[in-house]
Order: C-alpha cells, then structure tokens, then sequence
C-alpha cells in the first residue's frame, strides 16, 4: 500500500491531485508576495527538507519533516522557510490525512509545474516524525563555498557532478533576501518562471564582485540588477561542472529532462517506501 492512511481513509491518486490543485489555486490567490508567487519558496522548503541527507548513517531527508521543530527550523540556513510552511498551513487543515513530509514535497512538485517547469513525478510514503530525528545543523550547503564544498555536501546525499550542476537550475526561481541569508536580488529576470535562463546567464553575462557591506557576491555587469552566489560561480570555474552548465545553456529540454530525474531522486532520499518506481504520480498542470 503506498497511500496515506488516516483510519479508515485511504488516499488514492485523485485525492492527491486535490491537494496539488488545492496548492495551485492558492498560488494564483496569494500572489501579493515576493515578486508575485510562492512558488520559489516553496520549492526551496521542499529542497531543504530533502537535502538533510546522508547516505553513510541514512538520516535526514524529506521523511519526517523536522523542520517543524526549533532547533533544525531555526538553522541558519532555513532562515525565511517559515513563510512557505505557514502557507501550506491552510492546506494541511483541509486535507488533515497527508502528512507534512509529504506535503512539502508535493508543494514542491506542484510549485515547479505550476511554474512552467517540467513534469515531476511524485509518490506518497513518507512520515512524520519527532523532534528527536532533527539533524545536526551544517548539512545543507554554504553559499560563500567553492566546487569542494558543493562536491562534499552533494556528495554526501549520493550526486554526481552532472546532478548537482542540474540541481543547481532551480536558481533560476526566486531570491536572496537580506533578512534571511545576508544575500539580496534574483538570479535571473523571470524568478517566478522556471527556465535554462541561470545557465544563459553564467555562460554570457560578465560577472564581478558586488560592492557593498553585505556578504561577497556578484552582479551582472550589465544591467546590476541580477547576483550570482560564490557556489554559483563555482559551477562555471570548475571544468568538469562547466561541461554540465554549457549544455544545459544549449538546451532547455536536456535541463527539464535531467532537472525532473534528479529531483525526483532528491525528494525520495531516505524515504522508507512500501511503493514502486512504477506508483508515481504525474500531476495535472493547471490550466490558466
Ligand atoms: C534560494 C543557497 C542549491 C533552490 C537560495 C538562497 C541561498 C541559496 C543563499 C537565498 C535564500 C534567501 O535569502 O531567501 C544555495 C546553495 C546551494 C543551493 C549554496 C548549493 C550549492 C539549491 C538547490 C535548489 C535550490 C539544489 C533546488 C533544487 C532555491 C530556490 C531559492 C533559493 C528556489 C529561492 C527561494 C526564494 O525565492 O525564497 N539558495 N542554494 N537551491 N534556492 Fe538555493
């Protein structure tokens, strides 16, 4: 059985894609946020639930949805994530038998579709549990880092160079805020479509530092209204993740394709499923 079960309720396919479109409609309603959608917030919830992960003692990931609890909601770096579980908050009162684990991680599928993104299969399987599974703090990656650091904190979840340059994309959604990382601006000109646009923009635009008090960045030369993190820039000093960042520049649909497959695998790390591949769920996109 793979469904979520709250007495004698068994969720079946269909009362997942209500609580998909239930995500959609308050995604158009609640558009008085940011640069107009939750969207990027939320994908960034369901990315810092999942990237928790260790392969060596197999702790952490999107099963159990610690971040409820202060001391792993308090990490520094889930700083701003209370604005994307607050709204799924309404969501969860309606439809009470979904767990919060795996709610984030349809939030997450739900936003990147519903943003132009590519189909991302989704499965249920994963719960809740108590504050006593919070991981230690410094598992999620540091943005001030180099190649190294991306190499040891994705490396630790079980990627390879080619997935972290294609999870890397999802910098194409959303910003920095100063009041959450220190870092402030969007990556790319449409943060609440998701596009190859940040891949476009490390190959053709010139980079140089930001200069301000705040935390070292960097600006396009040509417009110094877009930023790039170190970690991002990294992914175009490092040959072996330049090769990634050129093809997926080239082609939108090579990204989509790689995109979806190593987010599906970043949104089941450590999940004890009873279901197969084979149960995944592909969402109905909203029609507007
Ligand atoms: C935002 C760092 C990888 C998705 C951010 C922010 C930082 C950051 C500093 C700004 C937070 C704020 O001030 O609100 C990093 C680093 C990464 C990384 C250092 C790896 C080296 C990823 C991955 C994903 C992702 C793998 C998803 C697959 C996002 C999204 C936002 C974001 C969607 C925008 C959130 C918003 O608009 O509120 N990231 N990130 N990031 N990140 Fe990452």
């Amino acid at each position: 059985s793979s469904g979520e079960t709250q007495g004698i309720f068994k969720a079946t396919k269909d009362d997942y894609q209500k609580v998909y479109d239930e995500i959609a409609r308050l995604l158009v309603d609640k558009d008085d946020y940011d640069d107009g959608s939750y969207g990027p917030v939320l994908v960034r919830l369901a990315w810092h639930a999942s990237g928790t992960y260790d392969a060596a003692t197999k702790t952490g990931g999107s099963n159990g949805a610690t971040m409820r609890f202060a001391p792993e909601g308090d990490h520094g770096a889930n700083a701003g994530l209370k604005h994307a579980r607050d709204f799924l908050e309404p969501v969860k009162a309606k439809f009470p038998w979904i767990s919060y684990s795996d709610l984030w991680t349809l939030a997450g599928v739900c936003a990147i579709q519903e943003m132009q993104g590519p189909i991302i299969p989704w499965r249920p399987g994963r719960q809740d549990r108590d504050v006593a599974f919070c991981t230690p703090d410094g598992r999620l990656p540091d943005a001030s880092k180099d190649q190294n650091h991306i190499r040891a904190i994705f490396g630790r979840m079980g990627f390879d160079d080619r997935e972290m340059v294609a999870l890397s994309g999802a910098h194409s959604l959303g910003r920095c805020h100063t009041d959450r990382s220190g870092y402030d601006g969007p990556w790319a000109f449409s943060p609440t479509v998701m596009t190859n646009e940040y891949f476009r923009l490390l190959m053709d635009e010139k980079w140089g530092w930001k200069k301000w008090n705040g935390p070292a960045q960097y600006e396009d030369q040509s417009t110094k209204s877009l930023m790039m993190l170190p970690t991002d820039m990294a992914l175009i000093k490092d040959k072996e993740f330049k090769k990634h960042v050129e093809r997926y520049a080239k082609d939108s649909q090579v990204f989509f394709k790689e995109f979806s497959d190593v987010i599906v695998k970043l949104f089941e790390l450590g999940v004890p499923f009873e279901s197969t591949p084979e149960d995944r769920i592909s969402f109905k996109v909203s029609d507007d």
